[in-house]
């Protein structure tokens, strides 16, 4: 059992306390803001993630979990602490270090026995290297510490599941002190364990999001092509991901990829590549045909209406996937306000996420079901792949519209199905 401070407590660094206080350590959770300590001490979490609302409860109760503003008092009582503050992009698309940067300062004042500090946010590579040349000028007296790279590789919606059941545990160290600490902590976890130098550790996440990316990007590129061969991008992907070397999963072809992540380590391993004298262009492209996507997808809607101004667009799904309330950086934002632009209106429904919605889309007519959004309307859009939406009533929902047009951004129904049915049903790289 090891004393655990944990710095951050969004999506990586709230889930990594309570999944770490549930493995037996004793942790302590820190954010600076306030109201978000105050409201997980009411058990009112920040975000939805399955599973998480219990394993806080139970770690709370047997005190092997808790909440606090005070960085000092959880730096000092703690030997292991895991940065896990944001790192947004700035605009010319480097990471914002400078939370990270002033935690490590936090960290060198507090310092007052043997400290193991463990970069667990995203970062650009070298990053390590500049955390502890912030802890030694900073540190007031000459005390022991190491330095990690411990990179998390969770999906939002499974993060619980993803932190217990990882593919592998990357651990970036530089010496046997930090390997054996963090081996320990991670012990009860059955997983891989790659022990790596920092700066590799610090590389192995950009290179892991900017790959999924660039294959999310390859599929849509080949449905672009599917298209206009009148191929089939659903028996493409089937295809390819028989070959073990390519896989089934991340070739699913649709609007694209959003989230807080693959946008911002795109833009990010991108910089970091060109400050080292390597100009990534390929992740240039991967972003470019991202964007495509996004248009395309209102290229079909005026394919489907023709005029799009005064025309009513319901759309189904807003968050950036499923499963999650998270509108960061989601492919819904870009098109609902293209459609807005040529004086469409637009209803909206989300399971989830029409809260976090409301502050960013406006103009916006949200209604509570998937049925209220078709009523009138004179196309149903699916933004978000849903399981509440593949399993609607679609005899229903055609009666509701005003014509039986289906665009369907992330192919989640069956072509020939939805034509039997009377649609006239649009998919991304699907024969029309
Ligand atoms: C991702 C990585 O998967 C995870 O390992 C990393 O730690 C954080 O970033 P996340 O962003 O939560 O996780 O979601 P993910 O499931 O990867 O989906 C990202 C985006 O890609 C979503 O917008 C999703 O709709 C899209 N996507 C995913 C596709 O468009 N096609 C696919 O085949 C898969």
């Amino acid at each position: 059992m090891r004393k655990i401070c944990v710095i951050g407590t969004g999506y990586v660094g709230l889930v990594t306390g309570t999944c770490l206080s549930e493995l037996g350590n004793k942790v302590i959770c820190i954010d600076n803001d306030t109201k978000k300590i105050a409201a997980l001490k009411k058990f009112k979490m920040p975000i939805f993630e399955e599973g998480l609302l219990d394993l806080v409860k139970k770690n709370v109760k047997n005190k092997r979990l808790s909440f606090s503003s005070d960085i000092d008092d959880g730096i000092k009582s703690s030997e292991v602490i895991f940065i896990a503050v944001g790192t947004p992009p700035r605009e010319d698309g480097s990471a914002d270090l400078s939370y990270v940067e002033a935690v490590a300062r936090e960290i060198a004042v507090n310092m007052n026995s043997y400290k193991l500090i463990i970069d667990k946010s995203t970062v650009p590579v070298e990053t390590g290297n500049q955390v502890e040349l912030t802890i030694q000028r900073n540190l007031k007296k000459d005390i022991p510490f190491d330095v990690a790279s411990n990179p998390e590789f969770l999906r939002e919606g499974s993060a619980v599941y993803d932190t217990f059941n990882p593919d592998r545990i990357v651990i970036g160290v530089k010496s046997k002190r930090a390997e054996t600490i963090l081996r320990e902590i991670y012990s009860p976890i059955k997983a891989p364990v790659l022990v790596t130098d920092i700066k590799s550790a610090e590389i192995i996440k950009h290179a892991s999001n900017s790959f999924l990316a660039t294959k999310i990007s390859f599929i849509n590129a080949v449905a672009n092509i599917c298209e206009r061969a009148g191929a089939d991008i659903t028996k493409v992907a089937e295809g390819m991901g028989y070959d073990k070397r390519i896989g089934r999963a991340f070739l699913n072809a649709g609007i694209g990829f959003g989230g807080f992540c693959f946008p911002k380590d795109l833009e990010a391993f991108s910089w970091i590549s060109r400050k080292l004298g390597y100009d990534f262009n390929l992740l240039k492209e991967v972003m470019k045909i991202n964007d495509g996507q996004r248009k395309l997808l209102v290229k079909k809607i005026e394919d489907a209406l023709w005029v799009l101004k005064s025309k009513v667009i319901g759309v189904l799904g807003l968050s950036f996937k499923a499963d999650t309330d998270d509108m960061r950086f989601a492919p819904s934002i870009d098109i609902i306000k293209m459609l807005q632009e040529q004086g469409a209106n637009i209803k909206a429904y989300d399971p989830q996420s029409m809260d976090k919605a409301k502050e960013i889309l406006k103009d916006v007519k949200y209604e509570k079901t998937p049925y209220a959004i078709a009523k009138g309307s004179d196309c149903l859009v699916i933004l978000t792949e849903w399981k509440e939406f593949k399993n609607m009533d679609l005899a229903k929902i055609k009666k509701l519209l005003k014509h039986p047009i289906i665009i369907d951004g992330r192919n989640i129904f069956d072509p020939d199905k939805m034509k039997k049915l009377g649609f006239v049903y649009v998919g991304i790289g699907i024969k029309e």
